[in-house]
């Protein structure tokens, strides 16, 4: 009796897919359509019922020949797909566009789509991009509901701005490539970003973010290329992607909250990064971040927070979870002395840091194992280091190059099975005395 309702339930379920495939509505610039609901809409699997319309960017005119610029067409498309309810923008596969600096604005009535299976360029030349635009290359502002995917790549063609600085000319700001301003419930996924000038994907002032199954990737060298940049934005998902940039995988920087790492395949690059916060005597306040379940391979850094001497904030309730890491340079590491220029001044204060939780960090480091630098006057406290087993990638023979632990003003403990067995010994027990309470608490106060 269960088979064959089982094969009852199968049977209807090809009949409604049929009936979904079979209706084809022509409607103005765009295309009503119910049969390829499935594919644009893996999320909401009753969407077969909705009314969607897809606008091509073709058929508004854009070339598609890489050399002219069909910005104005992207930004057309864009609007009428954002005037309707279930607007999908579509960029056709095996189509190239040129796309110049431009500004894709909400709100929308309803969930727009970025159907993106073809490419979209950016300038190439430094010299065509205007410069009172540098700041980014596409940029969706005050947007919500918006899901961008498909097989397509965002290519940034970068390479002419990763020269080393050779002219006063040469100019500071570089574009990042997708920026998401004052967003809300965003996903962006199976799209492949690639050689942006500078940062691949930024999220500020958002809440609501999803970031699934994408590949993002810059050459080694190329400088600040970070993947992933978030910065006061909340309840973030970024997982089953591979990053591989010049700079960090994922940074998070100040303002960030709930956001939850899994399955990202980091390498090479800088690792995935809380800061640098609080330069310039700012105001930085990061909290509950789990990272888990992930592997870093070839990288400077594994699990990293990093922050300026002078600031104020706090960094608090971190977890880096199951990485698995590979031949990598600092795999665990915290730095209140950061700096990335030759010398800073050391100064007072410092953004505190307490409730960092290491645990099941498992591989291989090629020149230090853990790195905890923290402050004098702002011990990083409940640090936890747990099932931490790192060995030298160069073998038993290599052991000479690599670095004994370093960890300074670090308080908490350590537990489970560590290698190095010195990670025994790096943490201080106790809460680092009762100033260190009155800081914290202070700092509560500004978070
Ligand atoms: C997003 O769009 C969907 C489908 O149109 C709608 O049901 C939902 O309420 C929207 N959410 C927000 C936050 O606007
Ligand atoms: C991930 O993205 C790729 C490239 O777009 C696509 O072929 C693949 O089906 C996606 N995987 C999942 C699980 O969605
Ligand atoms: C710590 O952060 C995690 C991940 O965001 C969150 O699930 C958890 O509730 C937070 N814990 C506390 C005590 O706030
Ligand atoms: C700042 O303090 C740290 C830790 O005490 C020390 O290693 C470093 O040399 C100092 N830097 C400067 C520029 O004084």
């Amino acid at each position: 009796h269960k088979k064959e309702m089982k094969h009852l339930s199968v049977i209807i379920c090809h009949l409604v897919m049929f009936l979904c495939v079979s209706t084809i509505i022509p409607f103005g610039d765009g295309r009503k359509f119910h049969n390829n609901c499935q594919k644009y809409h893996k999320n909401y699997k009753d969407s077969c019922t909705s009314t969607t319309t897809i606008f091509n960017i073709l058929s508004f005119g854009a070339k598609a020949n890489r050399v002219s610029d069909d910005s104005k067409k992207l930004v057309a498309t864009w609007k009428m797909a954002c005037k309707t309810p279930e607007g999908v923008l579509q960029v056709p596969s095996s189509h190239k566009f040129l796309i110049k600096p431009v500004t894709l604005q909400g709100p929308c009535v309803g969930h727009v789509t970025l159907q993106i299976d073809g490419a979209l360029l950016a300038p190439s030349k430094i010299g065509s991009w205007s410069k009172s635009n540098l700041f980014q290359w596409i940029n969706f502002k005050w947007v919500h509901n918006l899901t961008i995917q498909g097989s397509g790549t965002i290519d940034g063609q970068g390479s002419n701005w990763w020269a080393p600085v050779k002219s006063k000319h040469v100019l500071d700001i570089k574009p990042t490539a997708l920026r998401f301003y004052a967003s809300e419930d965003i996903i962006v996924r199976d799209i492949t970003i690639k050689n942006s000038p500078q940062v691949h994907l930024k999220f500020d002032n958002s809440r609501g973010v999803k970031v699934d199954n994408v590949t993002i990737l810059a050459p080694e060298n190329s400088p600040n290329t970070d993947g992933i940049h978030l910065q006061n934005t909340r309840d973030v998902e970024l997982m089953h992607s591979d990053i591989g940039t010049g700079d960090d995988c994922i940074s998070i920087q100040t303002g960030c909250s709930n956001v939850h790492i899994h399955h990202i395949n980091c390498g090479p690059g800088h690792g995935i990064s809380l800061g640098g916060l609080g330069k310039d005597k700012s105001i930085a306040c990061v909290s509950d971040i789990l990272v888990e379940n992930s592997n870093i391979q070839n990288t400077l850094y594994g699990a990293r927070i990093k922050t300026w001497q002078g600031g104020i904030g706090l960094v608090k309730n971190v977890t880096f979870s199951n990485i698995q890491v590979e031949n990598v340079h600092f795999p665990i590491v915290i730095n209140q002395y950061y700096c990335d220029r030759s010398l800073c001044q050391n100064q007072t204060g410092s953004i505190a840091i307490k409730g960092v939780i290491f645990t099941k960090i498992i591989g291989t480091y090629s020149t230090q194992p853990i790195h905890l630098a923290c402050s004098s006057d702002v011990p990083c406290t409940d640090i936890d280091l747990s099932d931490i087993q790192l060995k030298p990638s160069r073998g038993p023979l290599g052991g000479s190059q690599v670095q004994q632990l370093l960890c300074s003003n670090s308080y908490g403990t350590s537990t489970g099975s560590l290698i190095p067995s010195s990670i025994k010994y790096c943490l201080n027990k106790g809460g680092g005395g009762g100033s260190v309470h009155q800081v914290s608490r202070s700092y509560d106060e500004v978070c």
